[in-house]
């Protein structure tokens, strides 16, 4: 297993580039199912393990994959007659798999999909998922770790989400769009990925109205078609760069980075005193020695992303005074907190809420990330601490950042990776014994 060495103390200057939204790549693989005619064609896709793991699954369903990650487009056939159930390997792999469910039913009638388990954020239910399924018409049944779903024909309906996930809107979105008639989606999710899904469903030949406000529209189609669609950047990427920036009092220029999918995290940033400046070529960050403290609490979209609160938790300890973190979306979410703890960091959790004391002067430790965003938090303390900062299990890291270490040693950061055999993957233009 691989793991990130870190030297802190370095300035992050010049530019970085944002790769393709994984989030919004992964529903649309499974989008790809529902074109019974003609190729979906994906540009500006990451190059991530979460993709490839969609992939191999819509391979295992009989789909043809081309993934070119060199120019980062794919390719996805599903003209062919697709398989219609997904197994524990894949589901347990990466719970995202969970998103072909909808399409497969909707495109055969009939899915089989594992049921997921835990999670290492949260203990993440799918009824909401399950009961739009069954108000368009589905039976369903669970047994033996696998949840079937069968519709000899599938009927729009209005459905209530007690709460907008952005998952649930994404799959009844894409089940509602071979129903017959008008299905809404009330209280649906909001999200930047959610109306890429949408554009992407209507340049398939669906009739989908209202993404991006609480209540979707979708008008029902015979079949759906293949298109070209290009992925926007990844606003958690982004704003993982810009916290970066602002930890290392640096001053960077994120390249392409869309300022209206980040603008809970710039007024936070503005609020510790950090600068942003929005150009034409993206978003530039630039830091301050004294980060004033503030106060996080994570929403669905258009409030502060759930994604971003583990890396901002670094900014907040890294701040003069208390500042506060209010996790609203999953109830796990402070695992790299007891970790910052091996490297100094001073904070109190009681139920969903953390009280974090700066300034932190973050020390070197040998720290394991949990989850993806867990990991990049992590690295970002890296970069902030004095002496050597060992992040394992960066396979985690793998799952959403395309060349994270790469990308951050281009920024100017003493960043290595070792592997298991304890020989250094160097970093291009590196010298040896940089981190040293
Ligand atoms: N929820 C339910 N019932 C459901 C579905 C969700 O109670 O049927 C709850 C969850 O347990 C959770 C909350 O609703 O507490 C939000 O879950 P949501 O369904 O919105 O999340 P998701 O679709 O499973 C996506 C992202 C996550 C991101 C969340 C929240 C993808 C592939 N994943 O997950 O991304 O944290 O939305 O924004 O889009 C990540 O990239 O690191 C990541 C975890």
């Amino acid at each position: 297993m691989d793991k990130m060495v870190i030297k802190g103390g370095r300035r992050l200057a010049g530019r970085v580039h944002v790769a393709g939204s994984k989030n919004a790549a992964l529903p649309m693989q499974a989008a790809s199912i529902l074109a019974s005619v003609g190729n979906i064609h994906l540009t500006n896709v990451p190059s991530l393990l979460d993709i490839k793991t969609m992939n191999q699954l819509l391979q295992f369903l009989n789909l043809t994959v081309t993934f070119d990650e060199e120019k980062h487009e794919l390719l996805l056939d599903a003209q062919q007659r697709v398989a219609s159930e997904a197994p524990f390997e894949y589901v347990d792999e990466m719970r995202a798999s969970l998103l072909v469910m909808g399409p497969l039913l909707a495109r055969t009638g009939h899915a089989k999909v594992a049921l997921p388990g835990g999670c290492a954020i949260g203990s993440r239910p799918i009824d909401l998922h399950i009961k739009g399924l069954i108000q368009l018409g589905a039976t369903v049944q669970q047994q033996d770790g696998y949840i079937e779903a069968r519709a000899e024909r599938l009927v729009g309906k209005m459905i209530y989400l007690d709460f907008p996930s952005v998952g649930a809107t994404e799959s009844l979105m894409m089940t509602a769009t071979l129903a017959q008639g008008i299905t809404t989606i009330e209280n649906a999710a909001r999200e930047p990925e959610i109306v890429a899904l949408a554009n992407l469903l209507n340049k398939m030949g669906a009739r989908v109205h209202g993404a991006g406000t609480e209540v979707i529209r979708i008008q029902g189609v015979n079949f759906l078609h293949g298109c070209d669609y290009e992925l926007m950047p990844d606003r958690i990427e982004a704003g993982t760069f810009m916290i970066a920036a602002a930890v290392t009092n640096g001053d960077v220029i994120v390249e392409n980075a869309i300022a209206a999918h980040n603008a809970s995290l710039i007024a936070k940033l503005e609020e510790m005193g950090v600068t942003v400046i929005e150009q034409d070529d993206g978003i530039r960050v630039v830091g301050t020695a004294v980060l004033l403290p503030t106060t996080v609490k994570t929403m669905p979209y258009p409030g502060f992303p759930t994604d971003l609160q583990p890396q901002m938790s670094v900014l907040q300890l890294l701040a003069n005074g208390t500042s506060t973190l209010d996790e609203q979306i999953f109830e796990k979410r402070f695992m790299h907190l007891e970790e910052l703890r091996r490297m100094n960091a001073k904070f109190q959790i009681s139920g969903p809420v953390a009280v974090l004391s700066g300034p932190t002067k973050f020390s070197e430790a040998e720290v394991t990330a949990s989850d993806l965003r867990a990991g990049a938090a992590l690295v970002l303390a890296g970069l902030a601490a004095d002496g050597i900062t060992q992040v394992r299990n960066v396979s985690e890291i793998d799952r959403g950042y395309d060349q994270f270490q790469e990308k951050l040693h281009a920024l100017g950061a003493k960043i290595d990776r070792i592997d298991i055999a304890d020989k250094i993957k160097l970093s291009p233009n590196h010298r040896t014994g940089e981190t040293n």
